[in-house]
């Protein structure tokens, strides 16, 4: 089939190109058949030209027009002209003209297709997944692919700017655990033995700083066999970035001025530098999180010292077993039914608590069914603590310290929610949360785990605790969090051998299974490493937030269903008998 190449794209013509011979190419948008004269919105991705087929100024084009049907290929030759009166779209930046058709080349049919290709669309999200090429073309979507393109390219920009090398590592690596599930590939080569796809490079990039690469990034997948939600996928994208030399500091000073520049090229919005920061600990106490939304105030005050010598059982019991007794207030709430209580405290059971305590604030004093188990010196201290007014409502919870906090903290996004605190057009909120613990206990297990990984550092001063008192022992670890998500995290490593083995140790991980696991890196360990830490952003958390999205499946071009499938291709699928044989894996 023959067809001239395109003069312009669909976003291209103006009023200044008026009386030009065009040839266009792009897919049929609409078609309005008035009166004999066909209307056809011509679109690419670069925008939509309306094009005009009308008998008496080419009947055979006009003829061939009538074929045209949605999402058709075509290219048009023709003549770019004013639009008539009135007929003007302010809306489009090519509204002003349209062109005549002297000649079209249908270049390839098309069958209707399974929903409209246009934007708030309501169509099930299954539906789009699995026609995911057609759902790429709507508007929106290509918004959004472009959005992470530009980020991405800014990111590279930023990083070349500043000396960091862009070097890519396997994605066939040894199963070193980090947290997550490894996705594992068996060997045909080696049977019985497997590979398994990085969780992230972290060893990598730590090698890398032993080989003297000094400041390196990579904007990389990742792979965990994790259960999913709306901000995780199996595999995602990071933007990768370690240093040598550098402190908590350093690495700040490197990471501000790049969200800065994100903030500026995207939504040309000036951030005030250097960004907030709180340690994990007043995160969880005022926020109940570790990846605080400070969009809105609503903070959470301790009360233990108000209830220091209550008699009332629960918070006396909380109190004696090193526990904590958190309070929430809800401006103005004071009015909330019983019913709407109720199913707050439905809401706290459900998360773990044993229920929830609520009193109204009134004029003389608080109203609570708990009330008379108090002493008016306590009611009061409630009053002062939580600054609480008249018409206002406090909630407290108490019990062990971080599942209460966090159970508090899930309350008040709960109540920002139903109060509608997050405004459309509210200021981004970003902060650095610092000096995680280093470990974090598995009741479960009844074990200490790394908080971040085992190559975090601890805090130089903290490290003699490292035995007596693993649980009091911070971490030289911190998260970036935007919004009330978590966007980024990392640490300072371990670059002694020693240190690294007493941290195995702390995490009881034997001398032979931390050989085994990562000999390889404490070998590198001995010739000579670097102070060396980074950081890694989940790039598709930053571009949804960008994006203005909620889910990171609207900013990947081909993502997984929070059951893990592909819609579009069937994956994961079955594979041929020979093809298991080959790789000695046997199904059962
Ligand atoms: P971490 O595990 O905190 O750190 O991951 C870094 C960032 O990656 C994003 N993220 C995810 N995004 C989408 N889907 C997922 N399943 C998912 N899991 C994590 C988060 C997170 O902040 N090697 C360390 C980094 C370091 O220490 O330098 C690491 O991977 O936004």
């Amino acid at each position: 089939m023959k067809f001239n190449q395109r003069t312009h794209t669909c976003g291209e013509l103006r009023e200044s190109d008026i009386g030009k011979k065009v040839v266009l190419n792009g897919w049929v948008d609409t078609r309005r058949d008035l009166g004999g004269v066909i209307f056809i919105d011509l679109r690419d991705r670069y925008g939509i030209t309306q094009v005009v087929f009308e008998p008496s100024y080419n009947g055979e084009a006009h003829e061939l027009g009538k074929e045209l049907r949605s999402e058709f290929v075509i290219s048009i030759e023709g003549t770019v002209r004013k639009r008539p009166a009135d007929t003007d779209n302010d809306k489009i930046p090519t509204g002003h003209i349209d062109v005549m058709v002297d000649k079209l080349v249908i270049l390839n049919a098309s069958e209707t297709p399974p929903f409209p290709l246009e934007d708030d669309i309501d169509v099930h999200e299954d539906i789009k997944l699995k026609y995911r090429y057609l759902d790429l073309r709507r508007s929106a979507m290509q918004k959004n692919m472009l959005l992470r393109h530009k980020m991405a390219q800014i990111t590279r920009n930023y990083f070349d700017e500043h000396s960091f090398v862009e070097v890519e590592t396997p994605v066939l690596m040894k199963s070193t655990p980090e947290g997550a599930r490894d996705f594992l590939v068996p060997s045909r080569m080696h049977k019985g033995k497997f590979y398994a796809l990085p969780q992230s490079p972290q060893t990598y990039k730590q090698l890398l700083m032993v080989s003297g690469y000094d400041r390196y990034f990579q904007i990389t997948k990742c792979f965990r066999d994790e259960d999913l939600r709306a901000d995780r996928q199996l595999e995602f994208t990071q933007i990768d970035v370690e240093m040598s030399f550098v402190d908590v500091d350093d690495i700040f000073t490197m990471i501000e001025p790049l969200m800065k520049r994100y903030f500026k090229e995207v939504l040309n919005y000036d951030i005030q530098l250097p960004v907030k920061r709180l340690t994990y600990d007043e995160a969880m106490e005022k926020y109940g999180s570790d990846k605080p939304d400070l969009r809105f105030d609503l903070q959470m005050v301790t009360l233990n010292e108000a209830f220091k010598d209550s008699e009332f059982r629960v918070f006396k019991d909380s109190i004696a077993n090193n526990g904590i007794i958190t309070g929430l207030l809800a401006e103005g709430c004071g009015d909330f039914t019983r019913n709407q209580l109720d199913v707050l405290t439905d809401y706290v059971k459900k998360l773990g608590a044993g229920g929830l305590i609520w009193m109204r604030v009134k004029e003389d004093g608080l109203e609570a069914p708990i009330a008379k188990f108090l002493s008016d010196d306590e009611k009061q201290s409630i009053i002062d603590n939580m600054n609480a007014k008249p018409g206002d409502l406090v909630f407290i919870l108490s019990g062990p310290k971080s599942k209460t906090l966090s159970i508090m903290g899930s309350l008040r996004l709960e109540m920002a929610r139903r109060l509608d605190l997050v405004k459309e057009d509210a200021d981004p909120a970003l902060l650095w949360v610092t000096d995680f613990p280093l470990f974090e206990w598995d009741e479960e297990t009844q074990r200490f785990y790394a908080m971040h990984h085992p190559f975090t550092s601890p805090r130089i001063e903290d490290i003699d605790k490292m035995e007596t008192a693993p649980g009091e022992v911070k971490a030289r670890a911190y998260d970036l969090v935007l919004n009330g998500h978590e966007i980024a995290g990392g640490s300072i490593r371990i670059h002694d051998a020693k240190l690294q083995q007493q941290m195995f140790k702390a995490l009881g991980i034997s001398d032979e299974e931390a050989k085994e696991k990562f000999g390889f890196l404490m070998n590198a360990f001995k010739y000579g490493a670097p102070p060396h830490g980074g950081i890694a952003f989940g790039f598709d958390r930053l571009v949804m937030i960008f994006a203005g999205e909620h889910s990171i499946r609207e900013v990947i071009a081909f993502p997984k269903t929070t059951s893990g499938i592909s819609l579009m291709d069937e994956s994961p699928s079955l594979v041929g008998d020979h093809q298991l044989k080959e790789l000695h894996v046997k199904v059962r």
